[in-house]
């Protein structure tokens, strides 16, 4: 951003979300849970220039921080986006997510009958990483294969 206006303000301590698919900055907002009732200041930017993508879009969180299991839903939305950690106005931490080749726990087997659906069976949902882009998982207990639509269905219907 050197050398050209900032659109919102650095912030202190907290979460930038970066290179998010311009787009889907809603959808990452949606997935961590954020309505802005928390009182937590919050931006979100939307599709603005991006020599990597195009365009993109920003979340920043002030004093909040991610579970690895958020990491990793925003990695099923946003593959190409990069979690800063900031301190004391410094970013102290930059990585870029990236979808494990097991998933478990974070979507649920879109098949009625696996064995993960049945309510006395405490299996969990795990999944192995077909394809990264477009992203494709597959159940490991009935094979059923999980794509970008179910994602998306799953985690911003909050079910997930
Ligand atoms: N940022 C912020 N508040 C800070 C520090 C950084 O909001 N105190 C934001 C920047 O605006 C940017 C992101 O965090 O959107 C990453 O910051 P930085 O690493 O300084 O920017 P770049 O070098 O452009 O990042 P990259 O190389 O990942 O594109
Ligand atoms: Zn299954």
């Amino acid at each position: 951003m050197s050398g050209r206006q900032l659109l919102v303000e650095r912030i202190r301590d907290g979460t930038v979300i970066d290179h998010i698919p311009a787009g889907r900055a809603l959808i990452v907002l949606r997935i961590l849970g954020i309505t802005g009732r928390e009182g937590l200041r919050v931006a979100v930017v939307m599709n603005v220039e991006s020599r990597k993508l195009g365009r993109k879009d920003i979340v920043k969180i002030e004093n909040r921080h991610l579970s690895p299991e958020e990491v990793n839903k925003i990695a099923l939305v946003a593959p190409t986006a990069t979690i800063n950690i900031v301190r004391g106005y410094e970013v102290v931490e930059k990585r870029k997510v990236e979808l494990p080749e097991t998933l478990e726990n974070v979507l649920r087997c879109t098949n009625p009958t696996c064995i993960t659906r049945k309510p006395r069976e405490p299996v969990k949902p795990r999944f192995r990483l077909v394809s990264r882009r477009p992203v494709r998982l597959q159940c490991i207990y009935c094979g059923s294969i999980i794509d970008e639509r179910d994602v998306l269905e799953q985690l911003v219907s909050g079910s997930g």
